[in-house]
């Protein structure tokens, strides 16, 4: 096993004991692939390669961890577009996911509507409706516009703006509520292709045709119309209806859109033997800024984009400590919490860690990482302290999650959560590395020097 060191002299003695205590179940899974686990899994994949959600992983580890557990319910608090859920419930299993980003709602509720209600000439026909009333020459009247937030101006071309305009309208004009659901998904999925923006990773970059005042410049190629794009998306969705009947189709998993801090509290006892899962990254990656255009899209202004980062769980510079809501959430009874805050409390690698964050605090890029890892680390102290109410003895876990490093100190996310875990009880069974970890950025490098950063799937069983 790699020495536990810490690049900025602080002590190690908390990480090394876990470490230790962890050492024997944590080794390289050579199955795990980077594909497996992330979204480029599912391209080609019917339904889920409509919207390309870089958070997602693959349908392919999903049906091979159920059709090994043989689950008769599976839950993903963090189902990012339903992958767990809509697999499980193809599988003829119970399924329930939850989300927060209206994005992966959306996206999951498309492909579960087509694999169960929409026939395909009815997808078809209002397909093409669509592409008619946007290959017309009538303009959209201005309360169709795209609804621009700052950080979405001049995304588009002109031609863009106008075929966006009277997509928009005629969507607004129809009844059929999967019809609509399935119209919306085909043209939010495309704004990226059609836009000067490109999703990568942190951020979203900006074409220097946008004119927008930019650092770096980025050359995105060639741009495609919107008609082009939304025609390639149609006939896409019109091949995948039948598709997906067989393969998800028979029952339609149970979404619930919110906060699972919040709604995992509606869940009863005991009620799942599966949990499959990927909770964001502690990597201050911003899904509202990556995600802008879609929801902007779908009506998010300024302040809902920051009330939505806000919910979201703790992964960013500019969120703040949820500590009060929570209290409000779980009431004056200091039940699960209490746990959750003394699991937090009582983690020695990890505040080894924090405090040595918080004594260079002046060197940070951003000092806010600190109070996204203390948020982050509470947040998750409840989501598997509750994961440990929901799961039935004998039941299993899995979680995929990336460690992080900041100012060269690793947060070791996959032995810190397992603490929880086992206080929670379940027992760590494994903590399967990735043959291939996470290079530190060029700035790191040149710093502290080259460290691989472990990319971790946890199986943790309830006792
Ligand atoms: C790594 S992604 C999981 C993607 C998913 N496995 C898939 O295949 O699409 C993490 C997801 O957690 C969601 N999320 C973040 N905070 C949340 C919260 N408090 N409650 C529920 N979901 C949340 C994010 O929007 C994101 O979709």
């Amino acid at each position: 096993m790699e020495p536990v060191t810490s690049p900025n002299g602080g002590s190690v003695q908390g990480r090394q004991a876990l470490h230790e205590r962890f050492g024997s179940r944590l080794y390289v899974n050579p199955e795990l692939t980077r594909k497996a686990v992330s979204y480029q899994g599912n391209r080609g994949v019917p339904g889920l390669r409509w919207m390309k959600y870089k958070e997602g992983f693959s349908r392919a580890l999903v049906e091979r961890l159920i059709d090994e557990h043989e689950p008769e319910a599976v839950l993903d608090p963090f189902a990012g577009i339903g992958t767990t859920p809509l697999v499980a419930a193809g599988r003829g299993r119970s399924a329930t996911g939850i989300e927060i980003m209206p994005v992966g709602v959306l996206a999951g509720n498309g492909i579960a509507q087509a694999a169960n209600g929409v026939s395909r000439d009815a997808l078809e026909a209002a397909g093409s409706g669509l592409i008619a009333r946007v290959e017309s020459d009538e303009p959209a009247p201005s309360e169709f516009a795209f609804p621009h937030v700052s950080i979405t101006e001049a995304a588009f071309p002109g031609p863009t703006e106008a075929a966006i305009a009277k997509a928009r309208q005629f969507i607004s004009d129809i009844e059929d509520h999967a019809i609509r659901t399935l119209l919306t998904l085909a043209c939010m999925t495309i704004l990226e292709d059609v836009s000067y923006t490109r999703k990568d990773g942190q951020y979203l970059r900006w074409d220097h045709r946008s004119g927008r005042a930019l650092r770096a410049r980025v050359d995105k190629g060639p741009i495609l119309s919107f008609q082009h794009a939304l025609g390639a998306r149609l006939l896409e969705m019109v091949q995948d209806v039948d598709v997906l009947k067989r393969e998800y189709g028979g029952a339609y998993p149970e979404f619930m859109t919110g906060s699972c801090l919040e709604l995992m509290r509606e869940l009863p006892d005991a009620r799942f033997d599966m949990v499959i899962t990927s909770p964001p990254y502690a990597n201050r990656y911003d899904y509202t800024r990556t995600y802008a255009l879609e929801l902007a899209w779908l009506g998010f202004d300024q302040d809902g984009f920051a009330d939505l980062r806000q919910q979201m769980l703790s992964a960013t510079v500019e969120n703040k400590t949820k500590l009060a809501w929570l209290r409000q959430v779980y009431g004056e009874n200091p039940g699960l919490p209490a746990k959750a805050v003394r699991m937090y409390q009582g983690q020695e690698a990890l505040h080894e860690v924090l405090a040595i964050l918080r004594e260079h605090a002046g060197e940070l890029g951003n000092r806010h990482v600190i109070r996204l890892l203390e948020g982050y680390f509470l947040e998750m102290a409840i989501v598997v302290a509750e994961l440990g109410r929901v799961t039935r003895p004998g039941g299993t876990v899995i979680m995929v999650n990336d460690n992080v490093q900041y100012h060269g100190e690793e947060a070791p996310v996959d032995l810190i959560l397992s603490d929880f875990a086992e206080q929670s009880g379940f027992v760590c069974e494994a903590i399967w590395m990735l043959p291939r970890g996470k290079g530190n950025s060029s700035q790191q490098m040149r710093r502290f020097g080259r460290r691989e950063i472990r990319k971790c799937v946890y199986r943790w069983v309830r006792r």
